[in-house]
């Protein structure tokens, strides 16, 4: 595991666009593995800049993303479908029909995880997975637990991550309750993991993850057994383990 200190926001989010350029330009039919929240958003922007530049082009590129709200639809403005194309999709000349998202509305829970692990085992792992992290140690939602789970699941959201996520919503009582998840499983099968952290509220979660040891009650730390993760974190979310002299 390399772990690299950015200045700040922006510097991670510059950092990591140029390791998701790196990849799209060695390996232009790259799979990404993709992933929404605050974190990436910056990251979104450099790779987008990078396309308008004309450095970069992911007409060839395949994406699968970690997750989505169950009960959202792909319009709602909430839902990650949306985020996706909204905050990154409408912007490159990716090829939409090459996107994946969960399907917040299936019917049938059951079936619209056994279609996306499918899928997942169709496309073969991700080439580059791109992960945030939440502040209870979370990565996609695979929220604390006494399991790794392996594979894709619907999965019920911690009060800590319904509360994080309340910013985005009207109230807290509309952000919903479930979302489908990739596992742990599907994630560690990438052959490349990249994993932003900004800010002093993912400081814990960070010293924990990657200074601590494995354990599902902070799924991060897995990652510890991958071969091959970056992890961009700024300072802020390193203080933690710098004030413990761990990093
Ligand atoms: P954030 O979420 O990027 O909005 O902080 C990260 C996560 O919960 O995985």
């Amino acid at each position: 595991m390399r772990i690299i200190e950015a200045k700040n926001y922006d510097d991670m989010s510059k950092k990591a666009a140029e390791i998701i350029a790196a990849e799209v330009t060695l390996n232009p039919t790259c799979t990404l593995g993709l992933a929404t929240g605050s974190t990436p958003v910056g990251t979104y922007q450099n790779l987008i800049k990078k396309y308008e530049n004309g450095d970069l082009d992911f007409s060839q590129v395949h994406s699968v993303n970690l997750d989505e709200y169950k009960g959202l639809s792909g319009e709602h403005d909430q839902s990650y479908r949306y985020f996706m194309n909204t905050n990154f999709f409408n912007h490159v000349n990716i090829d939409k029909a090459n996107t994946s998202v969960p399907n917040g509305l299936s019917e049938d829970a059951k079936e619209e995880c056994a279609a996306y692990q499918a899928l997942l085992e169709r496309i073969g792992g991700a080439d580059l997975q791109l992960l945030g992290i939440g502040g209870n140690g979370h990565i996609g939602f695979n929220e604390p637990s006494n399991e790794f789970k392996k594979g894709v699941h619907c999965v019920q959201l911690a009060e800590s991550t319904i509360k994080a996520n309340a910013r985005f919503f009207e109230t807290e009582e509309d952000v919903p309750k479930y979302a489908y998840t990739m596992g742990i499983g599907n994630i560690m099968n990438a052959k490349m993991i990249l994993l932003l952290a900004s800010g002093e509220s993912k400081a814990q979660a960070v010293c924990d993850s990657f200074f601590g040891s494995i354990t599902p009650q902070v799924q991060a730390s897995i990652l510890q057994l991958h071969p091959n993760v970056i992890v961009i974190a700024d300072s802020d979310a390193l203080s933690i383990a710098k004030e413990k002299g761990v990093f």
